[in-house]
């Protein structure tokens, strides 16, 4: 290791909180999908920050954006008006078609008021129902709430006990959901593209049982399209191209670009049983996150993005499965858009160091999956040479294993 990174690694250790295991790079600096280390050693970048950096690094857009607001007003809390939010609400509901927005700071803080909001429908309606039915193989974040309704023991056991009343239904499982939806349900919480879980999109058939069981209790139904929402499986929203209609969506990762922002979207059905003062978020929605926000759409609906991503998602998919014919150790290619994940037929822990060894960056889920989320912005020819990279790390990966 180098002076640069023995001394960051040195300080850390002895004071930052070691939740995370990190791989030993420091990065300095970002251009579009490119990032450089502080040995000046360039790697593209097949992560996006787990899903965040929508407009690539360094976007001069975003950059202007933030530069701005940052030079003129950053916040001043959510007790009077500014400009930005009742804009960035308004063009998120003509994407979603849910009416309302309200603001936070994170993807897990979004699912977090979705679970309050459908109970606060149900107690308004005078029914309080207190179940949620969610999906193995789940993730919806570390809070206490969205943490109940993520399925994976390891995140959940040293925490327990979380909250009593949710029932987890195997995904892509339509009987099982059918059988699991009562009349005590409140919401039923899904990701359409399961993301942390291994990159398992869901099937039609299942979304509509969702859909059907929804319809016959009453049960609200919850999106949560944290990693998959805004145009990253080539669609604004993946919900819709399931068919499913959602009195909520939680919303975070790539709405900000890399400014923190979550948003959870809710239904006008849903915004009449909410009142002053049920929930709030100090920095929820400030100057800047919202004109960070604003810029990313700016270039995800007028800049033509989703277009791109489908586009370019389709290369990449033939890409991937041409990557997969040639290493036999990659069982199944899943995903949509730009969201894709390779299972291996062992942990894929390794692939992730192979792969920075040849100047790319991808991560590892679910134990045997190899995620890709890249910037939106990824052109053909840079995913075609980040794709090179990643047959080779898997090569090499593979002759050591
Ligand atoms: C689907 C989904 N929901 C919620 C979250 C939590 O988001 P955050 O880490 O911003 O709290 C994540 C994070 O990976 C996610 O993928």
């Amino acid at each position: 290791m180098s002076m640069v990174i023995d001394d960051v690694v040195a300080r850390e250790t002895r004071h930052v909180l070691q939740t995370y295991r990190r791989s030993a790079v420091t990065f300095v600096r970002g251009e579009g999908v490119r990032l450089w280390d502080a040995e000046g050693r360039e790697y593209l970048d097949l992560l996006s920050g787990i899903g965040v950096a929508a407009l690539g690094h360094a976007h001069p857009a975003l950059a202007r954006a933030i530069t701005d607001q940052a030079q003129t007003l950053l916040h001043t809390s959510n007790l009077f008006y500014h400009p930005y939010q009742g804009q960035l609400a308004e063009r998120l509901a003509n994407l979603s078609g849910l009416e309302r927005a309200f603001f936070c700071n994170s993807g897990t803080e979004a699912v977090e008021a979705c679970l309050k909001f459908a109970r606060r429908y149900w107690h308004t309606r005078g029914e309080p129902r207190a179940e949620f039915i969610a999906l193995e193989e789940s993730f919806h974040g570390r809070t206490f709430g969205s943490l109940s309704v993520t399925s994976d023991e390891h995140y959940r056991a040293p925490f327990e006990p979380l909250l009593p009343t949710v029932k987890f239904v195997p995904v892509n499982d339509p009987n099982a959901m059918k059988a699991a939806v009562t009349t005590s349900t409140a919401a039923i919480i899904a990701e359409p593209v399961q993301g942390e879980g291994g990159i398992r999109p869901l099937t039609p058939a299942f979304a509509n049982a969702i859909s059907e069981a929804a319809s016959k209790t009453g049960a609200l139904v919850i999106a949560d399209e944290v990693q998959s929402g805004l145009g990253r499986t080539g669609f604004p929203f993946y919900f819709a191209a399931l068919g499913l209609k959602p009195q909520l969506v939680a919303v975070g990762k790539a709405l900000g670009g890399g400014v923190p922002i979550g948003a959870t979207l809710v239904s006008q059905e849903v915004a009449d049983t909410i009142k002053f003062g049920d929930h709030g978020s100090t920095y929820g929605g400030n100057l800047l996150a919202c004109r960070a926000a604003l810029c990313v759409l700016d270039e995800l609906v007028r800049g033509g993005l989703i277009a791109h991503i489908a586009r370019v998602g389709r290369h990449v998919e033939q890409q991937l499965k041409s990557i997969a014919a040639r290493h036999p150790i990659v069982k199944e290619v899943r995903g949509v858009g730009l969201m894709w994940g390779l299972e291996l037929d062992r942990d894929a822990a390794g692939v992730v160091p192979a792969a920075l060894q040849q100047g790319v960056i991808v991560n590892r889920t679910a134990e045997k999956v190899v995620r890709l989320l890249p910037p939106l912005v990824i052109t053909q020819a840079e995913a075609d040479e980040a794709l090179g990279r990643l047959d080779a790390a898997l090569g090499a990966f593979g002759a050591q294993a």
